[in-house]
């Protein structure tokens, strides 16, 4: 059966619209693509733009460690966005310049020091990691259709879904010329892993929307795949860097697995509880797109038959004009508190690893990463 059809005649995917949804409208394709039509035939060299600092969190003192060298991956991402496309400098810039935690170059970084590796095939890696996550972010707003991401509009809200999508693919090969420079098959293996599973956990995602009845661990399989893979590769790789024993890189995947299903848990929780001015994304995003998070899993397991209900149609329905009754569900089932003690148990998880590491100033900024990872509001 040919993939589109295979996909039709899955009836979840028919369940919430998305059909119709992703259908190409009239409307979308009278959508000017003012940046395109902007941009002079003649490539001419793009304007500097500033790469702004990380936004600040609550974690500044394990991140104050490595001021420095985070300084030098901005110089790596900097250099290695020359193209001679304007347009691939305009959008790459636009998203990149925007900031972001750059939370998965420092846990290489913190995890290198961690090690004592102190050559600078890290800041290559670090910012490859960071080129994949901007892509994996551009190519997801567009797939999510969503408007506003750190604190702006969406790549695709400004210049359109083509422009995105295509940016994205550069910002992947990109990544992958930038790996050969580490001349290391393990490195290139678990980057190219890690990209692949990212993707096929998007597609299960795609799969599952609309779909009220997901479990608990299928949630687990999808985050594991499109979130917390790429932390577990920058962790990873920090360790085959610093030439690490197997079983200290393999705790230090451990490490990067739990902090990152940890960190998309709690995405999840802010997707309902959280402020669009801190996150810088729009609250309900999940729930218009079908997606069956932690928080509504639990408020159906946790709900009067009412609640439930509610719930389960809100999710067939991708119905966000019921946002405001749910986040009351989620809230008064404990649903919110026991997604946040799923997130601890991860974070837990992260920290018990650390044990295998050399105690020292960055295993303790990578500890204190972990326990503060709840009190995140960004
Ligand atoms: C966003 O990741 C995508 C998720 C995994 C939830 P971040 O929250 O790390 O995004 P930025 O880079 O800080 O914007
Ligand atoms: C983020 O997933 C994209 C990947 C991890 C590949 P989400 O769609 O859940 O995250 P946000 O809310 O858009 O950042
Ligand atoms: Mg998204
Ligand atoms: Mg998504």
């Amino acid at each position: 059966m040919a993939p589109q059809r295979i996909l039709r005649s899955l009836p979840l995917y028919h369940a919430n619209g998305l059909r119709a949804k992703h259908a190409p409208t009239p409307a979308a394709h009278r959508r000017p693509l003012p940046i395109i039509r902007a941009f002079p035939r003649t490539p001419r060299a793009p304007a500097p733009l500033p790469l702004s600092a990380p936004t600040p969190s609550a974690s500044s003192a394990a991140l104050d460690l490595i001021a420095g060298d985070m300084a030098e991956v901005d110089k790596v991402i900097s250099a290695r966005l020359d193209t001679g496309v304007p347009l691939v400098s305009q959008v790459s810039r636009y998203i990149i310049a925007a900031g972001g935690k750059r939370l998965r170059p420092a846990l290489l970084l913190l995890m290198c020091g961690a090690l004592g590796y102190t050559g600078s095939q890290r800041f290559n890696l670090a910012a490859v990691v960071e080129f994949i996550h901007t892509a994996t972010l551009l190519h997801d707003d567009v797939v999510d259709e969503s408007t506003m991401r750190r604190g702006r509009p969406t790549a695709n809200e400004s210049f359109g879904n083509a422009a995105s999508v295509l940016v994205g693919d550069f910002l992947y090969s990109r990544a992958f010329q930038m790996m050969l420079d580490s001349r290391d098959m393990r490195v290139m293996e678990i980057l190219a892993d890690a990209t692949n599973v990212i993707a096929e956990g998007e597609v299960l995602q795609l799969m599952n929307m609309g779909d009220a009845s997901l479990d608990e661990a299928a949630y687990l399989h999808v985050i594991r795949s499109k979130t917390a893979k790429l932390f577990e590769a920058s962790t990873q790789l920090a360790a085959v860097l610093a030439g690490a024993s197997p079983d200290v890189e393999a705790a230090c995947a451990r490490y990067g697995q739990a902090l990152g299903t940890a960190f998309q848990v709690v995405d999840d929780v802010l997707d309902y509880a959280g402020d669009a001015a801190e996150t810088g994304k729009n609250v309900g995003d999940d729930l218009r797109e079908g997606k069956t998070t932690l928080p509504l899993i639990f408020a159906m397991q946790r709900g009067r038959p009412e609640q439930a209900e509610l719930v389960r149609s809100a999710i067939q329905q991708g119905d966000v004009s019921r946002l405001p009754q749910l986040i009351a569900v989620v809230k008064e089932t404990g649903a919110l508190d026991a997604t946040r003690a799923a997130a601890a148990a991860e974070a837990q998880r992260a920290i018990d690893a650390l044990a295998m590491l050399p105690p020292n100033s960055f295993t303790e900024g990578l500890l204190q990463l972990a326990a503060q990872l709840l009190e995140r509001r960004a």
